[in-house]
């Protein structure tokens, strides 16, 4: 039995493409084939190339880059370490929003020093999203500084009960704060971590089940989902030290569909997390004829060597899934349809700011 409905393409706000810097990981062009392959049509890259995106001249390098590979649509992020607040005006038309870390992670740009990422608050326009990696009392932080300056804040992959609360509580005092949470922090937990071993380090870390279970439970309260997707190669996440990250463009989808089918969440809910509240809280207009096939009734196994990442793996290794993409339009273009993409590196676009 097959059941093949159309859903609005998904906007991915948060990936790691890799590119330029760690091409050998993920680039533009099999990062956004393993979009397509997710359903995904736009997706929104991260500033922590290994040379970081804190300036107009690399943000200008990375767009060239992007333009070029790109088969899905596509958005860039601005990044900061607080020192760099004269690039703003520069770059401002040209990105989806500005990151910054107020957390460690993967690169290492935490910004530590209040002053500067008070700064930050400041000098950034405001009718463009400041997206944070926040936790604890670092979302607190933010909160005061959104409330001080009146920014567009967006806590970006929230994990636990005490965080979203704290969001739930900011969201009654009528500011603009939104947040997201990732397929990882909904479907995998610490308890999935002894055979995950080094696949399952990610940042923030995996949670309880009873916080997976708050987020499941007050999805209303929550904005966008969004993957986090973050390669690292197999032998990295193999090592004594392994990487924080992990890849999530292809299975999230998936992963919800199989969701819906349980009763967990809505295809409402899905169209609502991944496509219109995107488009809301970015402020921009998905093309025309932008959507994806998927067959509800198909059950397959993710297997991760047959994924489009570079990285040839998945947390989900072996998981049965219900609910497969079959075909991907963008613009009107058939681009990807049984199990393979369909136009050249060049067919994305970077979404209009
Ligand atoms: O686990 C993570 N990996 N979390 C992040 O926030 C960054 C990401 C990366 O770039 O690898
Ligand atoms: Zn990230």
């Amino acid at each position: 039995m097959s059941k093949i409905i159309k859903l609005p393409g998904l906007i991915d706000i948060h990936v790691h493409l890799r590119d330029p810097g760690q091409t050998y990981k993920e680039d533009f062009y099999s990062g956004t084939c393993a979009a397509l392959a997710g359903g995904v049509t736009t997706v929104f890259d991260m500033p922590n190339n290994i040379e970081p995106i804190f300036s107009y001249k690399k943000l200008t390098e990375k767009m060239t880059i992007a333009g070029q590979k790109a088969v899905c649509d596509f958005g860039l992020y601005f990044g900061t370490d607080g020192k760099n607040t004269d690039e703003f005006s520069k770059v401002q038309k040209l990105v989806t929003g500005l990151k910054i870390y107020l957390n460690l992670t993967t690169g290492k740009y935490l910004v530590d020093d209040e002053k500067l990422v008070e700064k930050v608050f400041q000098t950034w326009p405001k009718d463009k999203v400041i997206i944070v990696h926040a936790e604890g009392d670092k979302i607190d932080l933010a909160i005061d500084l959104c409330r001080k300056y009146k920014n567009k804040l967006h806590i970006t992959h929230v994990v636990t009960r005490n965080d979203l609360e704290k969001i739930m509580d900011a969201k009654l005092l009528k500011l603009s704060i939104t947040c997201d949470v990732t397929p990882h922090h909904l479907f995998l937990t610490e308890k999935d971590l002894p055979y995950l071993d080094g696949f399952g380090e990610v940042k923030p870390s995996l949670a309880s089940q009873s916080d997976a279970d708050f987020l499941w439970d007050n999805l209303k309260f929550i904005d966008c989902i969004a993957t986090d997707h973050a390669p690292h190669t197999l032998a990295e996440k193999k090592s004594f030290d392994p990487p924080s990250g992990m890849p999530g463009l292809e299975t999230m989808l998936p992963l919800l569909l199989t969701a819906v089918s349980k009763n967990r969440i809505s295809l409402e809910d899905i169209v609502r997390l991944t496509n219109i509240n995107p488009q809301r809280i970015f402020g921009f207009k998905q093309e025309e004829n932008t959507y994806v096939e998927v067959d509800t009734e198909e059950k397959y196994m993710i297997k991760g060597e047959e994924l489009e990442t570079k990285c040839g793996w998945s947390p989900y290794k072996g998981w049965k899934v219900k609910g497969k993409v079959k075909n991907v339009f963008i613009r009107g273009t058939k681009v990807f349809s049984e199990e393979k993409v369909l136009v050249t590196p060049g067919f994305g676009k970077n979404i209009p700011q």
